[in-house]
């Protein structure tokens, strides 16, 4: 409903948010992934759409599903797919959050049957995917564009440098040293850096605690 949503500090504003982890193929009952739930991107949807954005979720296969007026969820699987549904909704969009735990690379080939086992190792030839946020960074025109780092060494140094390099408005680094922060738990502990460098380290936090962090972020910089 337009005019209840108008006032809020997201209303008008378009958000492209991609979430949860790619599957690439290796044949037709296999595929590479990763531990991503997708949780993050779906609070950060959610929260959004709350504050009154019209959001388009890009997500990778999850378990979860949301209903929401101000939500529409674009189901994909792989990261190329990801690469296309982004790409077609971005230059309508005033903000994006990578937040996908998308597969750095896929199998070179994928087999038509069922690969069956044979004596001795099997080599996998994997070739390299797209970088969704680098190539959303390389196309910006008006967006403000925010992107995660998953670091396990040199973190502040390396989330830098991708900010930097992906043409980022933001960074949020995920913290996996203390425990229950990262993949697949319920809480993260989170540090935003701004592309001035400018940087806040926030506390442990539940999923929708720091949804809400970055959003009171994101927000007092689209509106400055
Ligand atoms: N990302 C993406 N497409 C990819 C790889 C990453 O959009 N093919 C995005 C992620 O959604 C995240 C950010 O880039 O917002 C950083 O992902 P991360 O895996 O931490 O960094 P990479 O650039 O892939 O570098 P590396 O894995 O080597 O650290
Ligand atoms: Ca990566």
């Amino acid at each position: 409903e337009k005019h209840l949503a108008e006032g809020l500090p997201l209303s008008g504003k378009k958000v492209l948010i991609t979430a949860g982890p790619t599957h690439e193929a290796i044949d037709p009952v296999r595929f590479l992934g990763n531990k991503s739930t997708g949780a993050m991107g779906f609070e950060l949807a959610k929260k959004a759409a709350n504050l009154g954005a019209q959001v388009i979720l890009v997500s990778g296969p999850t378990h979860l599903s949301i209903e929401h007026s101000g939500i529409t969820l674009v189901r994909v699987t792989s990261a190329r797919e990801m690469y296309e549904a982004c790409h077609k909704v971005y230059p309508d969009m005033d903000v994006a959050i990578c937040a996908a735990a998308v597969a750095d690379y896929r199998p070179k080939h994928v087999a038509s049957e069922k690969i069956k086992k044979k004596e001795g190792n099997m080599h996998l030839e994997l070739e390299r995917n797209p970088d969704i946020l680098l190539s959303l960074g390389e196309s910006k025109k008006h967006q403000f564009l925010v992107g995660f780092a998953l670091e396990t060494q040199n973190e502040l140094e390396n989330a830098k440098d991708k900010l930097q390099r992906k043409h980022l408005d933001a960074i949020v680094l995920n913290s996996l040293k203390d425990d229950g922060a990262g993949f697949g738990g319920t809480t993260n502990k989170i540090t935003f850096i701004d592309k001035n460098l400018e940087i806040k380290t926030f506390g442990l936090k539940t999923k929708p605690e720091v949804a809400s962090d970055i959003w009171d972020e994101i927000i007092s910089r689209i509106h400055a």
